[in-house]
């Protein structure tokens, strides 16, 4: 009688994600559904969707700010620094399973203060999972103090000034939310002061924004890194200059999908960025809210626009150089993805 050998099944290797730095990720924008929840039984908070997949539900969005308005929603659920600690935390476990050596992690003070929690709660609970990171996931990280441009620029100052007890944790200034009508002249002031204080500027420009935004970026505000700036394209003297300049652009691929700056992944301009010689990053953005952490990103470039391993590598590579890192610590994440083997 035939024997029946079980069968076989022949499965692709699947590569394991390659060492990269994430740099445009905001730590709010980490909050999965389910820890939405866990968060908001233990502050006896009532969520405006009743289940996990009624919230899910949720997450289609037409732009920017209908996003915005369910992430600000949710953030009612983060209150104690317990909170915080266990936000930050989720993101690094996901984040070292995604190859990240590296996070450079914005988060929003006003967005929490405004609902009566403290800079104090806010840093000291993400700052309890950021000083173990590197010992416990193999990743070190920055925290970039994000003003939100629809607020008016005195409470921006404001917070600066609030934020000067922290300052050991904090190494950059950035600016989020909804950018048209909020262009960054508004905070020329706001950023000088920071730079004064020995703090890096980066700024979001040119994601649903103008052209002009990304110029008044780099000339007022002194940025040495955009967030997003994909727009640049449509002013090839700016995209001459971020080229030559090699100033990075923190692109975040399926951000923009779900956001709707672009209409879909194979149309998104970020080979065109990579071909006018532009120092381009992928990053993650609100991973908990576009489908997929930062290597979800890299797998999306790769399977629905056609990316070849050596670009994805380059990629990387310009992760590492983009970012704010000691020389030392640059040498040794690039050493490690140059000796990470090809699938
Ligand atoms: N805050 C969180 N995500 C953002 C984005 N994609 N653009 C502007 N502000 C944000
Ligand atoms: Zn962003």
């Amino acid at each position: 009688m035939a024997t029946h050998q079980p069968r076989t099944r022949k499965t692709r290797p699947v590569p394991t994600p390659l060492p990269k730095a994430e740099l445009h990720l905001h730590i709010e924008g980490t909050l999965e559904p389910e820890l939405a929840f866990t968060l908001a039984e233990r502050n006896d908070i009532t969520l405006p969707h009743p289940t996990i997949d009624a919230l899910r539900a949720a997450y289609s969005f037409t732009d920017l700010q209908s996003f915005l308005n369910l992430y600000y929603e949710l953030m009612a659920v983060l209150r104690t620094e317990a909170d915080f600690t266990d936000l930050a935390e989720a993101y690094l476990t996901r984040a070292a399973a995604q190859g990240v050596r590296h996070a450079e992690i914005f988060f929003d003070p006003q967005a929490h203060t405004s609902r009566g929690v403290s800079l104090d709660t806010v840093v000291n609970g993400l700052g309890a999972a950021l000083d173990t990171s590197l010992e416990r996931h193999g990743i070190s990280t920055h925290l970039i103090l994000c003003f939100l441009r629809d607020r008016p620029a005195t409470e921006a100052l404001a917070t600066l000034h609030a934020a000067r007890p922290h300052l050991h944790r904090i190494s950059t200034v950035g600016l989020d939310s909804a950018e048209l009508g909020h262009p960054p002249e508004k905070f020329t002031h706001v950023f000088d002061t920071a730079r004064a204080l020995g703090l890096r500027c980066v700024a979001h420009a040119g994601e649903e924004g103008p052209a002009s935004y990304i110029w008044q970026a780099l000339n007022l505000l002194k940025v040495e890194r955009v967030d997003h700036g994909i727009r640049c394209l449509e002013d090839p003297e700016l995209t001459a200059h971020l080229a030559a300049t090699q100033t990075p652009l923190t692109v975040c691929p399926l951000s923009n999908v779900r956001l709707r700056a672009v209409n879909t992944l194979a149309d998104h301009p970020l080979p065109a960025l990579m071909d006018a010689g532009l120092l381009v990053t992928v990053n993650s953005d609100d991973p908990a809210y576009f489908g997929g952490y930062v290597h979800d990103n890299y797998e999306a470039l790769r399977h629905r626009l056609g990316l070849d391993e050596t670009t994805l590598r380059q990629l990387a590579r310009n992760s590492f150089t983009a970012a704010f890192l000691d020389p030392r610590r640059r040498d040794e994440l690039i050493a490690q993805l140059d000796a990470h083997p090809t699938p």
